[in-house]
This record gives C-alpha cells, sequence and structure tokens, in this order.
C-alpha cells in the first residue's frame, strides 16, 4: 500500500485509540540535530560503546567518559525540539492516558511539553552520586571540573544514564511494562529496535492485542513485527496523524 494510505489508515485509528502509546528512540531527536547511535553518522560508528557507557569504563577513566557526556551535553544544550517532539506532546494532550516510552537522555520531550514521558535510559542532564547515590540536575555546560565530585559526600558524580549492563530504574521499567501492555496503538518511532528491554516492549504490546505502527526512514529489526511501517522521518509523519 502506498504510504499516502498508510497515513490514512493511521490517522484513522489513532483518532478512533482508546488508550494509544508509543516508544521512541534517538530518530526522533535526529531532526533537532542529535546524533543517533546506528547509522550513518552514529555515535558508536565512531565511538566503543564499552569504553564510553559502561560501569567498567567509568571505574577505568571517569574523566574520558565525563568527557564525552560533557561534549554532548554541549551539543544537545544547542538542539531544540522538532516537529516530531510537538507531535507527541500534542498526542498527550489529546489522550490523557498517553505514555511516552522513550529511550532518550536529552529531555527534549519534556521541553516540548511531554509530561507522561518515561525516561528510560535516564537524562543526560541530571547526575548521581556513586558514594551517597542522591541525584541532582545540573545544566551547565561545559562542566568547570571533570569528573564532578558531590558537593555532600565528596565521591564523584556519574551521568543518570543507563550504561550497558546495568538494569533500567525499576519503576520506570514497570510503567513502560503497563503501557505497552494495555495499549490498543502502539508507535516505534526512530528506533533501531535492537536494544532491550525497550525493543521488548514492542513486542508485549502486539502480543496484548495492540496495532503496531513503525515511523522510521530505514526498515529495523522491528520492521516485520509491525502491523504497518511509515517510511519517513518522525519529524514530518508524526504531525501529518494528526492533521
Ligand atoms: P539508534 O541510533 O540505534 O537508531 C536510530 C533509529 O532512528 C534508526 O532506526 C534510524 O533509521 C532512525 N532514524 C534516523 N533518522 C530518523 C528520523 N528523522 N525520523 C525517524 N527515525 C529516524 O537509536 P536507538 O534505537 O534509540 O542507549 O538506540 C537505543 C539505545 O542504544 C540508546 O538509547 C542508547 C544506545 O546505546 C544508551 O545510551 C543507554
Amino acid at each position: 500500500m502506498p504510504i499516502a494510505d498508510d497515513i490514512d489508515d493511521v490517522r484513522a485509528r489513532l483518532a478512533a485509540a482508546r488508550r494509544p502509546a508509543a516508544l521512541a528512540g534517538a530518530g526522533l531527536s535526529a531532526e533537532s540535530g542529535v546524533p543517533t547511535f546506528r547509522g550513518a553518522g552514529g555515535l558508536w560508528r565512531r565511538y566503543r560503546p564499552e569504553e564510553l557507557a559502561s560501569p567498567a569504563a567509568f571505574a577505568r577513566d571517569p574523566k574520558l567518559v565525563w568527557e564525552w557526556y560533557d561534549w554532548r551535553r554541549g551539543l544537545i544544550a544547542k538542539t531544540e525540539p522538532n516537529e516530531g517532539h510537538r507531535a507527541l506532546a500534542e498526542i498527550e494532550a489529546r489522550f490523557p492516558e498517553f505514555w511516552l516510552i522513550t529511550q532518550n537522555v536529552d529531555g527534549l520531550s519534556r521541553l516540548a511539553g511531554s509530561l507522561r514521558a518515561l525516561e528510560l535510559h535516564g537524562n543526560i542532564w541530571r547526575m548521581r552520586c556513586t558514594g551517597c547515590a542522591r541525584t541532582l540536575e545540573n545544566r551547565q555546560t561545559p562542566l568547570p571540573e571533570l569528573p564532578p565530585a558531590c558537593g555532600n559526600c565528596g565521591e564523584l558524580l556519574r551521568p543518570d544514564i543507563v550504561w550497558f549492563g546495568e538494569s533500567l530504574p525499576p519503576g520506570v521499567l514497570d510503567k513502560a511494562f503497563i503501557a505497552a501492555r494495555e495499549s490498543d496503538l502502539f508507535l516505534v518511532v526512530g528506533t533501531a529496535g535492537v536494544v532491550e528491554p525497550a525493543a521488548s516492549l514492542a513486542r508485549l504490546a502486539k502480543a496484548n492485542g495492540a496495532f503496531v505502527v513503525e515511523i522510521n526512514p530505514d526498515e529495523t529489526a522491528l520492521s516485520e513485527e509491525c502491523d504497518i511501517s511509515l517510511r519517513g522521518k518522525s519529524g514530518e509523519t508524526l504531525p501529518r496523524l494528526l492533521d
């Protein structure tokens, strides 16, 4: 079916949905200028995740890990939400039970007005103390001292981000599972669908009867399991679902 017909179909399904939900990935923020992880120009093409985004990397060289996050914070600070973020905030305004499950740590969905955004992988503007476990928000960029230390106990602060090999924050993950299970229309936006448990949320939604729609310019690991794949950029495609 041509994409225009598919968009009409999904628009009608969204209008009739009772409890839509969405899973977002780095592609949602791509049009804001935030680099993705995989694919052309993706961060994991130039950097090795296990050297920068793992507990072992932080134990080995916290300054190097912080330099990388400080650089990304600088990039993200210059960006703004795009039409895709705004369309998801508009869906929330129309459907009070809507949940946006995002793998993104840039905070752009909240900035666009998504209050019901579940940040599965943390937030790059938050830090957590490796000693006293206190968390704090810090938007300073660049950071004056790397690695930063806790003002409370003096131990190292780390980005409040889920690294490879770590568990997801349990409260957030539980809410995401419930949102996926209870949704009747599940949008899979801008994610390669290869990182668990995020990817399995789409499968869970489908297994529980949701109609699953992918929005991504490229085929992904989840495409085959989606009922419809809208091949386009999220900043262009999502607003069209609300026309
Ligand atoms: P990836 O970088 O793996 O995938 C980005 C996806 O976005 C790809 O499928 C692209 O085709 C798609 N894409 C690119 N531009 C797009 C656009 N304008 N509109 C829609 N889609 C577009 O990102 P994620 O799947 O989010 O984890 O990666 C998952 C996790 O892996 C990340 O949260 C990160 C990473 O390691 C942590 O940092 C904890």
